[in-house]
């Protein structure tokens, strides 16, 4: 899909009708790495890539979902959180691109069960994955969305 039509159809999917595939699974990896992170730091932080059933039905708010994501990081500030931003909405776009259900998730990082993480790693935001019915078609936008001023 064009990038802009794509940026226009992506939304929040919650819905999982099955796995995703490895093939798909790399291809969303290559999208985080192909992200960015503050001070391009990126031995700061880690990607757990969750499938085991016994860990994600310990996992609170993912909605069944089949695969989740969790970028982790050795501090929890504001460049930190950012940075996972930017990989997480990178993950979401190839998710989408590829016809896969996926939606930022914050409310599982309390309940990520211990040990899953590598050891000095916080979560800092997470996606959840799978395969969906739903079509990606553009939504309708309002510019006043999000309240805007032009300095100019
Ligand atoms: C930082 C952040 C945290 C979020 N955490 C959750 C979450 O834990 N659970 C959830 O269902 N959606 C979560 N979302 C998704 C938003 O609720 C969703 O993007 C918003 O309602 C707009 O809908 P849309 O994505 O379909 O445009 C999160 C989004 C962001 C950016």
């Amino acid at each position: 899909m064009e990038t802009f039509e794509m940026i226009q159809s992506r939304k929040s999917v919650r819905e999982y009708s099955g796995q995703i595939t490895d093939k798909q699974l790399n291809n969303i990896l290559l999208a985080a790495n192909a992200g960015s992170v503050g001070l391009a730091k990126f031995d700061e932080y880690r990607l757990t890539v969750i499938q085991k059933p016994e860990v994600l039905s310990q996992m609170n708010g993912i909605y069944d979902a089949p695969t989740v994501i969790v970028v982790s990081g050795q501090n929890n500030g504001l460049m930190e959180g950012n940075s996972a931003g930017t990989i997480v909405h990178n993950m979401e776009l190839e998710a989408e691109n590829q016809g896969l259900g996926a939606n930022y998730n914050m409310a599982s990082l309390g309940s990520i069960p211990a040990g899953v993480l590598p050891d000095g790693f916080k979560p800092l935001f997470a996606l959840t994955l799978g395969k969906t019915n739903e079509a990606f078609t553009p939504r309708e936008i309002s510019l006043k969305k999000i309240q805007t001023n032009i300095v100019k």
